[in-house]
């Protein structure tokens, strides 16, 4: 098992939630992390916390100019070497399937999928000379069907099937690739798709706390200590790991 200290690690979407406490945990670990997003004042505060081994970008991952700083940015902050990519930056998207339009599902598949796999292509030379590896960040929708959420979860479904694939084509260079599926964590991931508003959050996660078989919703920080394993596992590759707290079970009393 790899430790983390001295790694070089780009989480995307590390602004907020799930991608701010993994650069957390990873700074507390000796890494050297940048993370990215769209909104420069999230980013900020991020890195008033952190402090100096957290490195902030702003940018798009729909952009490719965008994508080509945060790499570079990266590797500059890692003092010229990258050894993992977070592919966290991501966003909920609902349409009943009687309801599709094209723009909405081109705009869930270029932001969930299309981002990620260009982000992971850039970055092979990189991880190529560190052994480093490639997590995504999928979801337990591929695990349990909420209805009207088909556009949120194919584009999870796809970087399943990525992780798969590239760990086959990747694993002669050494490099490894990983899939988390997180169960319900509170971000402000349903809040920004206006799913609910934040009154209305405490009774949502209520509700869904009860299909964990563990009763709870998690942590961003339980959910990046599986990342954390995935980069650092030295013979794990192409696998989708739940940390969901039971909820991908389906589990129910009849
Ligand atoms: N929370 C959950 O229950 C849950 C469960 C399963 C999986 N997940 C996954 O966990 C990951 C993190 O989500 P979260 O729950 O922590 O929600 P979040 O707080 O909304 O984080 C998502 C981040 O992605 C960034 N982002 C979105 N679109 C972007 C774009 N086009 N360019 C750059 N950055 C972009 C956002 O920052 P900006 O808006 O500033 O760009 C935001 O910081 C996502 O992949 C999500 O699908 C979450």
């Amino acid at each position: 098992m790899k430790s983390m200290r001295e790694m070089s690690i780009l989480v995307t979407g590390g602004g907020s939630g799930i991608g701010t406490d993994c650069a957390r945990r990873f700074c507390q670990e000796g890494a050297r992390v940048t993370i990215s997003g769209r909104r420069l004042e999230k980013l900020e505060a991020v890195q008033a916390e952190l402090g100096e081994h957290c490195h902030i970008i702003q940018g798009d991952v729909t952009e490719q100019g965008d994508r080509e700083r945060m790499v570079a940015a990266a590797v500059a902050h890692g003092g010229g070497k990258l050894d993992a990519l977070v592919n966290n930056a991501a966003n909920m998207y609902r349409q009943p399937v009687d309801g599709y339009t094209e723009a909405f599902l081109q705009e869930a598949f270029n932001t969930n999928v299309i981002s990620a796999m260009m982000l992971s292509s850039m970055v092979v030379p990189h991880l190529e000379m560190t052994q480093g590896a490639i997590v995504f960040i999928g979801s337990t929708h591929t695990r349990r069907a909420f209805p009207g959420a088909s556009p949120y979860a194919t584009t999870k479904a796809a970087l399943e099937g990525l992780t798969k694939v590239m760990a086959a084509e990747l694993g002669p260079k050494q490099i490894r690739t990983g899939c988390i599926l997180p169960g319900a964590v509170s971000t402000e991931l349903n809040l920004r798709a206006g799913i609910f508003s934040a009154e209305e959050a405490p009774d949502r996660y209520d509700a869904v706390a009860g299909l964990h078989a563990l009763g709870r919703i998690g942590t961003g920080t339980e959910v990046a200590e599986g990342v954390e394993y995935l980069i650092c596992a030295e013979w794990v590759t192409g696998v989708a790991l739940e940390v969901d707290g039971g909820i991908g079970l389906g589990a129910s009393n009849f």
